[in-house]
């Protein structure tokens, strides 16, 4: 791994940044060095704050100690004035001054007494505390003996400055290092937080590369974001495992019930082809081929149906029972034999796709027919306040309860032996239809013995998204 990386700079690509634009928002770096300086850019901001208080405070303290120190030398220099004849320099220099203060006594606007250098002030300054130039100035009124005096202390301001002078240089030091501190600080902890992100990054990488979708993730035993995640991720793997196992023994099913008409067909041909056929026999042998091409057909436009799924669905106000009534009129054409009864009552209109729904109805008269062995059928068509329910029943040998939750899965069927030319699916496709209308299913006992199917249809089609109304 590259410097770069191992610190985690530049991991998810290199440097991006478009002409004439620049600064950090344009950087690809890593969570882990953004948090870091993230971390450190605080930090400065509130060490810059802090020392701001901290040196205002710092400043007037200095300032108020400086002013009392001054305070205090007043009554010394006043007692040695009060106790001498004449206001003379020597009478300062008797006071005992620190070297730091000058001193000066005015008498009438003159200066009767000097201790040391006193800076250029004005002698008319008026009583009380104030900043001068490079000097703090005390300026107070005294009355030796009946004479008014002005007393003017002088101090420079190096005092107050000096210390405030220090602390910004230590400032200047401490916040950089401080910031550094804590970026390296917050760099160590984020990487010791991401490291199970580290952990499940991998582990979803080993199930792109091919590792099953059913393997436990890390991580999702915790408690926190990153185990929430890893709950999510493992979900979302688990359907997408079901979706893909499904799929699977689809096709698996579906090839399976290809395989036997072609090998028919195939076996058929051969024999064709064996030796010498009178034409009669020839006709024999090309009927039961398209017999079988006519089984292949049925099952790729039931597969197709069912892969189109929710797509290419056009819903139209429609009257059910007319529908319904031309698939029954057909049933009975291809049937004579089998009693089959058809009633209408209310309005049927609904929300529809008519050529889906003759695909359903068409199944199931179809199962009825085939199925029920001949017997007695109904079909009837109920306009509800909510809708329209279609019922096909049969008084056939029915299907027995267990069963009934399978009947609607791909390529199930009761007895295949039985169930003869079909495939399973007519009833998957029934569900399809039934989904893309928001209606519902149910399997009832209808006439003695036989299967009740009843479908029920919204007046508005459906609700969800899928289906695209027009
Ligand atoms: N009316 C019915 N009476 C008795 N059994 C039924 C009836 N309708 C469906 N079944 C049972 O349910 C199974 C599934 O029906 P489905 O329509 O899905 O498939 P199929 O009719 O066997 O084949 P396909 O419809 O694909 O040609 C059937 O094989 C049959 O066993
Ligand atoms: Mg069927």
């Amino acid at each position: 791994m590259s410097s770069l990386g191992r610190w985690g700079l530049g991991q998810s690509g290199p440097l991006r940044s478009s002409p004439g634009r620049a600064g950090l928002r344009h950087l690809d770096l890593s969570i882990r060095a953004r948090l870091a300086l993230g971390m450190a850019v605080i930090t400065v901001l509130v060490v810059l704050c802090v020392a701001a208080v901290q040196y205002l405070t710092l400043s007037s303290f200095l300032a108020l100690g400086e002013r009392q120190r001054l305070e205090l030398l007043i009554p010394r220099i006043e007692g040695q004035i009060a106790g001498s004849r004449t206001f003379t320099s020597a009478v300062l220099a008797r006071a005992n001054l620190p070297r730091s203060v000058d001193v000066r006594v005015i008498q009438a606007g003159r200066v009767v007494a000097l201790s040391g250098e006193f800076p250029a002030i004005g002698e008319g300054l008026p009583p009380g505390y104030a900043l001068r130039g490079n000097h703090n100035v005390l300026v107070r009124r005294l009355e030796v003996r009946g004479t008014v005096l002005t007393l003017q202390l002088a101090s420079d301001v190096l005092g107050v400055v000096d210390p405030l002078r220090a602390y910004l240089n230590a400032l200047s030091v401490s916040a950089p290092v401080a910031a550094v501190l804590v970026a390296l600080l917050s760099f160590a902890h984020a990487g010791r937080l991401l490291r199970p992100l580290a952990r499940l990054q991998a582990a979803a990488a080993a199930v792109g590369r091919g590792a099953s979708l059913r393997t436990p993730l890390p991580e999702a035993g915790r408690r926190d974001e990153l185990g929430q995640l890893a709950r999510v991720l493992q979900t979302s793997f688990g359907q997408v495992a079901d979706v893909r196992e499904r799929e699977e023994s689809f096709t698996r099913a579906a090839a399976h019930d290809l395989r036997s008409p072609l090998s028919a067909l195939k076996t058929r041909l051969q024999g064709a082809l064996a030796g010498p056929r009178d034409p009669g026999e020839l006709r024999e042998e090309i009927a039961e081929a398209l017999c079988d091409v006519e089984r292949m057909r049925r099952l790729t436009e039931h597969l197709l149906t069912l892969a189109s799924g929710a797509q290419g669905v056009r819903l139209r106000p429609l009257e059910l029972a007319g529908v319904v009534g031309e698939a029954v009129d057909r049933a009975r054409e291809r049937a004579p034999d089998t009693p089959l009864d058809f009633a209408t009552r209310g309005d049927t209109t609904v929300l529809g796709d008519a050529s889906l729904i003759t695909h359903l109805i068409q199944n199931l008269l179809d199962n009825a027919l085939r199925h029920g062995g001949g017997a007695a059928m109904r079909v009837s068509v109920t306009g509800t306040p909510t809708g329209a329910t279609l019922r096909v029943s049969d008084s056939g040998p029915g299907v027995p309860t267990d069963a009934l939750p399978h009947l609607t899965k791909p390529f199930y069927q009761l007895d295949a032996a039985r169930g003869g030319e079909g495939n399973g699916l007519g009833l998957a496709i029934v569900q399809r239809v039934v989904d893309a209308h928001g209606a519902s299913l149910a399997f009832e006992g209808g006439l003695p013995g036989g299967l009740d199917v009843v479908v029920a249809f919204p007046r508005s089609g459906p609700e969800a998204e899928g289906a695209a109304p027009d």
